[in-house]
């Protein structure tokens, strides 16, 4: 009951934050699907991190780390967390459906209130996906690769717009890709981005990069290879 009370209270709490929409007060982490990595906890009181708690909020809020230790209980993902030595939460292999708003929080006991403010972070992650399977893949046919800003609890324009964000295939040099012939490049929202491309012979082992980038600076990418065993599918 009391722990229902607290999440209840926890929740309050990340949801006025997000409605209050205090600007530059969440911290944005860009990830890219399949990586390692770690959130770092800012208002950490115990430094063995009894104090610690970790509150996951997508839609409802649900808490990941009570009192330093995982909750393995109500959480699909309980496997791929672990508790830094410095409380950071490091998430292994992020997932798409892992984007959402994080928030550290501290209290002294069970049944405690809360002691300094939160520190939340809002998680994204970029993430490729293709129109054909890869058994599908091979010369002569025609598929097309989505590249998408996942994240929740936040709009993509919005986001894009104060973080000064842009999605774009690049090259291996890291220029723009173009749209050629066989590749054809649409922007389908600000956090959607495609790429069309009749496979030819020489797509055979290609790699695909979509970049992420902050005003000038990268700030993750993610890759895809189009690759099929047998290379000529017509000999005259
Ligand atoms: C993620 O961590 C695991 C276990 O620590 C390691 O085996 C794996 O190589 C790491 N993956 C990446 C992409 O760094
Ligand atoms: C929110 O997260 C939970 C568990 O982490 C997951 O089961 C659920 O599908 C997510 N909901 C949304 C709307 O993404
Ligand atoms: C990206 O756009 C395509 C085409 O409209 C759509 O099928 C796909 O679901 C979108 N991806 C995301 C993550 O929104
Ligand atoms: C590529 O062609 C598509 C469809 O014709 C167009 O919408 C898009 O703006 C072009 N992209 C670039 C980078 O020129």
């Amino acid at each position: 009951m009391a722990d229902h009370t607290l999440l209840f209270l926890c929740c309050l709490i990340v949801t006025t934050l997000l409605l209050t929409g205090v600007s530059g007060f969440v911290i944005t982490v860009f990830s890219s699907y399949g990586e390692n990595i770690t959130l770092p906890c800012k208002n950490v009181i115990y430094q063995d991190c009894s104090s610690t708690t970790w509150i996951y909020y997508n839609k409802t809020c649900i808490k990941l780390v009570d009192h330093g230790k995982i909750r393995k209980e109500n959480t699909y993902r309980a496997d791929r967390l672990s508790v830094g030595s410095d409380c950071s939460l490091n998430i292994h292999k992020v997932k798409a459906r892992d984007a959402g708003l994080y928030t550290c929080q501290q209290f002294l006991h069970e049944g405690a209130r809360q002691t300094v403010v939160d520190y939340p972070l809002h998680l994204t992650v970029l993430k490729i996906s293709s129109s054909l399977k890869q058994t599908e893949i091979r010369a002569g046919r025609t598929v097309t690769l989505y590249c998408s800003l996942h994240r929740k609890t936040t709009k993509c324009d919005g986001l894009v717009r104060t973080e000064r964000l842009r999605l774009s295939w690049v090259s291996e040099t890291g220029a723009d890709l173009q749209n050629t012939s066989t590749v054809t490049i649409s922007h389908l929202s600000e956090c959607n981005i495609s790429l069309t491309v009749e496979l030819q012979d020489q797509d055979n082992q290609r790699e695909w990069r979509c970049q992420l980038t902050k005003g000038k600076k990268i700030q993750t990418s993610v890759s895809r290879v189009t690759q099929w065993t047998g290379g000529i599918l017509n000999t005259p």
